[in-house]
């Protein structure tokens, strides 16, 4: 019988929806069943085998809202495989593969409720224009006039595939 899996998501801007929607159509075509639903509307977890939690990076840290789901079903995700991926804009800035460390010190307050068996590390998107903060849409700007940034769509298929098939013998 197929497992079922739930890949969940935690978003500001919809980057974390997109990366759980294409790890969810690569999962459903090696016979997984997938649902996809955002964290906040995550209820039970029973009916799933495993389960699959990314969240966008504000601050180096997961959204709050993930922490919530982490911590409202602790029990239930250390008694099943978990893995877990974040969104950033690190990933998306030239020579990543330097900040690769960096990037996935962002996981350590996840591996310390619930330690994941694979770790995802996305790019993401920025649209300066859905920033609400004064102050973050002044650091975004400086960032990109100073070429450390480029607004804009960075989502990588290739590398959400190259995941989530890793994924495919953890579940
Ligand atoms: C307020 C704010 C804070 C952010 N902080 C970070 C950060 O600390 N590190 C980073 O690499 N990216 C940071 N980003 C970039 C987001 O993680 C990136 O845009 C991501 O794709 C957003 O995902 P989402 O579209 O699912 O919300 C930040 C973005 C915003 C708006």
């Amino acid at each position: 019988m197929s497992k079922n899996i739930l890949i969940t998501y935690a978003t500001y801007t919809g980057s974390a929806q997109i990366v759980a929607e294409q790890i969810s159509a690569n999962l459903s075509n090696k016979e997984f069943k997938t649902t996809v639903m955002p964290m906040t509307e995550v209820k039970d977890l029973s009916g799933f085998d495993a389960v699959i939690a990314g969240s966008a990076i504000h601050g180096g840290m997961w959204l709050p809202e993930a922490f919530d789901f982490l911590e409202s079903h602790k029990e239930k995700l250390n008694s099943k495989p978990f893995a877990a991926f974040l969104v950033c804009m690190t990933m998306a800035m030239k020579n990543s593969e330097k900040y690769l460390q960096f990037v996935s010190d962002f996981m350590i307050p996840v591996r310390k409720i619930v330690p994941p068996v694979s770790e995802g590390l996305f790019a993401g998107r920025l649209e300066i224009k859905k920033v609400q903060s004064l102050t973050d849409k002044i650091k975004f700007r400086i960032s990109i006039a100073t070429g450390v940034m480029k607004e804009g769509d960075h989502i990588s298929s290739t590398e959400i595939l190259r995941w989530s098939d890793s994924l495919s013998h953890l579940l």
